[in-house]
């Protein structure tokens, strides 16, 4: 069975960007952007052109530099923001102008006071104006998680028939549950008229959780592109973590879906983000989190010092962390000090080890974490006997 590929959008500079505190300035976001390019993304979503002098700025500089993404800006379906759009875009070598309205009945009734054919008269106007700047046209239909599937379907058919190459169908309140996003995907693929024409695209938000296994289930029902950031940073809790989807289909081949992110740049460019950004990333975050790879039970350590498969199923190389990390806790076992040891250039005979052992603990339960320091001290203290060898 053949590989297909799923286009990675990330909307790190533009729902990530949208998070109080996380603002950056053109230069900060031309850094990003150049990154993200090297990561090997396939759109990079610069901005929301209309929305501040300083942010059509950004878009327009990251079009000028971006080799090989798609360059993108959000718009609402509004002639106005269109043309600014545009505009920004104008030196990018691939632009793609992002549009889209809410098509929930509480978006419809509350947001627009409108009704359904009204948004369906504004999703093709909307597509079409964007059309007559540029030839890709990605169309989002906000709350599309909370909107019925067969009026989902007739925007959708709207959309394509103004010409948009891609529809964006987000779960904004990240409400879905995976199988009914899943489902929903599904539905669309099914029975929207002329779908062949135009990409399913998941744009899932994790206010419950559920925005990874939302986007997977996306792909699974025949989504291919996946709308994401790094480290998962976004409007509320946050958006679909790029590093998590990229890094599960990678680890499940027999999905038959890859990305062709280069993986290895994972690590350095969730550190990169994080600091520019002043968003700490939390210490158990999957994949690029400080503890991802770290282990500091006895059972688990003793499994990994035998064989890393035990406790690992990723590579910690493949997302660019140099290695797994044997933390020493009062949870951890004679086989982690050894191996500890032996790192700090203690080898330790069995009798040794035992009397080391009994300090260790000792020292373990009064602090959080026994770094190698601690363990010169501990030999010193026990006067074990034990040579320091390097
Ligand atoms: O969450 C959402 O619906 C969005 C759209 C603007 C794409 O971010
Ligand atoms: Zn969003």
């Amino acid at each position: 069975m053949s590989t297909d590929k799923v286009q990675i959008f990330d909307t790190t500079l533009r729902d990530g960007e949208q998070v109080p505190g996380c603002k950056l300035d053109t230069h900060q976001k031309l850094v990003i952007a150049e990154r993200l390019d090297n990561l090997g993304v396939d759109v990079i979503e610069a901005g929301f052109p209309v929305s501040s002098p300083g942010d059509f700025n950004s878009v327009r500089e990251i079009a000028k530099i971006v080799k090989n993404a798609t360059v993108c800006g959000l718009t609402r379906a509004v002639k106005k923001d269109i043309e600014v759009a545009a505009e920004a875009l104008k030196g990018a070598k691939r632009p793609r102008i992002h549009t889209g309205i809410g098509t929930s009945d509480s978006h419809i009734k509350y947001k627009f006071r409108s009704n359904q054919e009204e948004i369906l008269k504004r999703t093709f106007e909307a597509v079409a104006y964007a059309k007559t700047f540029v030839e890709d046209v990605e169309f989002y239909a906000e709350d599309a998680g909370r909107t019925n599937n067969e009026y989902l379907a007739r925007v959708c058919e709207a959309a394509i028939r103004a010409g948009a190459t891609v529809l964006n169908i987000p779960d904004t309140t990240g409400y879905c549950l995976p199988e009914e996003y899943g489902a929903k995907i599904k539905y669309l693929r099914e029975n929207v008229k002329g779908i062949e024409k135009a990409i399913l695209s998941c744009h899932c938000h994790n206010d419950l959780g559920l925005a990874t296994a939302n986007s997977i289930a996306g792909v699974v029902n025949g989504a291919r592109q996946i709308e994401c950031t790094i480290n998962g940073i976004g409007e509320r809790a946050g958006n679909t973590a790029l590093e998590e989807v990229v890094m599960i289909l990678k680890q499940h081949p027999y999905l038959n879906l890859d990305t062709g992110i280069n993986t290895r740049l994972l690590y350095d460019t969730s550190r990169m983000v994080s600091e520019k950004m002043g968003m700490v990333v939390q210490p158990n975050k999957a994949v690029v989190g400080a503890n991802a790879f770290a282990h500091s039970s006895g059972i688990h350590q003793d499994g990994m010092i035998k064989n890393k498969e035990t406790y690992e199923i990723m590579d910690p190389a493949e997302v660019g962390v140099s290695d797994s990390a044997i933390v020493l806790t009062a949870r951890s076992g004679r086989a982690a000090l050894a191996y500890r040891s032996k790192k700090v250039g203690y080898e330790l005979t069995k009798v040794q080890l035992d009397v080391v052992y009994k300090e260790f603990l000792i020292v373990a339960d009064s602090k959080k974490e026994v770094k190698d320091e601690d363990i010169h001290q501990i030999m010193k203290t026990t006067n074990s006997g034990a040579q320091a060898v390097a």
